[in-house]
């Protein structure tokens, strides 16, 4: 497994690549691993001859008040996993390799940001946007693999590869959760042991969604309303939202007939948790 600090190494690692004719596929991270991520390693890894992963935490998609200078780290234990899954090469820049002195560029989208979490986090989705490009450019993969539990960037990267002409499929790994249903994030690490327990409201939330749309209930604020009361009950939750939505442009719906996202973001103690199901009213 080769690791590459900077974008230089990076692209020419890539080009040598593509000279051999070979396919890449990438998976963008954060670091501080977990099954999640490793499961979309495993989605990529039959699909290509290469298999690379960036561990960057970037700072241009945290607000002021949040948590880039707490966020868990640990490159040993992330470098294990990414060899075991089959990674061939690790792409671990520095934030002055990426944002050099005098970086002026973002990229925003114009409409699906200003959705779901993109409400409470205005620069987040720009952020993310700017640095998924600059990594589609240094990493120049064939395939690339984003989890379906920060949905609405996924949406956004399919719109941002659409929009800017990118040469690259994008894949989505499913949500992987712990056997007690909460989604696995790198943030649960920040979580108490009852704060954990309150965690669960938003697993078993989307439950609860899934329960009343499969007993027939077509008002998505009656569904909003009961998520809401649900929430409330378990200590130290502070909702931020309850969304029940178009998957496609993210739009809030009036009435349940197709498919739809139930979306959620709930602030535990001060760890900001999101989770969603995409729930079909005729299955
Ligand atoms: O999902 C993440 O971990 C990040 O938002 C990403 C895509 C790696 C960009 O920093």
């Amino acid at each position: 497994m080769d690791i590459l600090k900077t974008k230089s190494q990076m692209r020419e690692w890539s080009k040598n690549k593509k000279t051999e004719s070979k396919t890449i596929c990438f998976v963008p991270t954060m670091g501080y691993l977990h099954q999640g991520h490793v499961s979309l390693l495993e989605k990529g890894k039959p699909l290509c001859d290469e298999l690379v992963i960036s561990i960057f935490v970037n700072p241009t998609q945290f607000g002021p008040n949040e948590d880039l200078d707490d966020y868990p780290s640990n490159i040993e234990k992330d470098l294990d996993l990414a060899q075991k899954a089959g990674v061939t090469a690790v792409f671990l820049p520095d934030k002055k390799n990426i944002y050099p002195e005098n970086f002026q560029t973002e990229v925003k989208l114009q409409y699906l940001p200003g959705f779901l979490c993109g409400k409470s986090r205005p620069i987040h989705f720009a952020g993310v946007a700017t640095i998924v490009t600059k990594l589609f450019n240094i990493v120049m993969p064939d395939i690339a693999v984003f989890g379906q539990k920060d949905y609405q960037q996924l949406q956004i990267i399919r719109q941002l590869v659409k929009d800017l002409d990118f040469n690259i499929k994008i894949l989505e790994g499913n949500i992987i959760r712990e056997k007690n249903g909460l989604a696995m994030s790198s943030r649960n690490a920040y979580l108490s042991k009852i704060q954990r327990k309150s965690a669960l409201c938003l697993s078993k939330s989307l439950d609860l969604a899934r329960k009343l749309i499969a007993g027939g209930e077509k008002n998505p604020v009656t569904i909003k309303k009961k998520i809401e009361t649900f929430i409330e009950a378990f200590p130290e939750t502070i909702i931020e939202y309850v969304s029940l939505c178009n998957p496609e442009n993210l739009e809030d719906i009036d009435r349940i007939e197709d498919k739809i996202l139930v979306a959620l973001a709930v602030k535990i103690g001060r760890t900001r948790l999101i989770d969603n199901a995409l729930i079909n009213p005729a299955q």
